[in-house]
């Protein structure tokens, strides 16, 4: 059964572990996510961007598939369906599509439309048992289309908006979407704590998870991060196990055309990247 966000941040914020957030594509994605963590026995948050949702020929497509994938594995561990950086049409139709949780990112309008557009977001997902993610100060890099400056976000308007009551917080700390560049000068912990400070007991989002060194994980969930955001990760993972399955040739032979065998090492390679994360972040045995 697909859940809120709500408990399964509070129980990660109070035991400081975080829960990650993997970006889905197909069904070989969210078939190796859902296994990697019913193995692990963590919650998992299953994230779909705009662009994956359209591809993947809609949202109520998407929540189907979940939800009778949950169901067939026979997964007994807390799943969670959310938006990535949904826009204010994309949120609302989410929702109505039986999404559990939305992410509303507000982040490019100025702060009083960013409150205005949220407060109804909330009201429209509260009525409907539907947790919300809001963003303060971009996330850099390009994620989906959606482009970010990399901005450091000013506590004052992160307390602004989660006392609007949202349910978890995403806040650029100098963290970037993809690769970070060689001069990157790592996430910018005064300003966490600062947040913290601000906002806490609310939960805080990493987004950017990707290539982010461990002890700064770590550190980043001592100071109040409990929701991690992964996917560039997982996309060369697939793709490496991919490309090195073709090089090899196996595909070439006989029933190496078979899809779900030429699927199978990069589905497997996207399991391995979840269980690494889900240990490193502290979810394992958190169900
Ligand atoms: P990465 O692609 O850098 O892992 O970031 C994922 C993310 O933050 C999704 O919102």
């Amino acid at each position: 059964m697909l859940v809120n966000a709500k408990e399964a941040l509070k129980k990660a914020k109070e035991g400081k572990y975080a829960i990650g957030q993997f970006n889905i594509n197909n069904l070989e994605w969210t078939k190796s996510i859902l296994l990697a963590a019913e193995e692990c026995k963590s919650p998992v948050i299953l994230g779909v961007s705009e662009g994956a949702g359209k591809y993947m020929t809609g949202f109520k497509t998407v929540a189907s598939m979940v939800s009778a994938m949950v169901e067939d594995l026979k997964i007994t561990v807390p799943v969670i369906l959310h938006l990535d950086h949904g826009s204010y049409e994309g949120a609302k139709a989410a929702i109505e599509a039986g999404f559990s949780s939305v992410m509303f990112d507000g982040s490019h309008y100025g702060i009083e439309e960013n409150i205005e557009k949220t407060k109804e977001m909330i009201a429209l997902a509260n009525s409907k048992g539907v947790s919300v993610e809001a963003e303060v100060g971009a996330i850099g890099g390009e994620e989906d289309g959606v482009v970010g400056n990399g901005e450091v976000a000013d506590p004052n308007e992160c307390k602004m908006i989660a006392d609007l009551g949202v349910d978890m917080l995403a806040a650029g700390i100098g963290n970037i979407h993809g690769k970070y560049p060689e001069n990157w000068t790592g996430l910018n912990f005064d300003v966490l704590a600062d947040i913290e400070k601000a906002t806490s007991p609310m939960p805080l989002v990493l987004h950017g998870g990707t290539g982010i060194p461990s002890d700064m994980i770590k550190k980043a969930i001592s100071l109040g991060v409990s929701k991690i955001n992964v996917n560039t990760e997982c996309q060369i993972a697939f793709a490496e196990a991919t490309r090195k399955y073709i090089e090899d040739g196996k595909d070439l032979e006989g029933k190496g055309f078979d899809p779900r065998k030429l699927l199978a090492p990069g589905a497997a390679a996207i399991k391995a990247t979840v269980i690494e994360k889900m240990e490193l972040f502290g979810s394992v045995n958190k169900a």
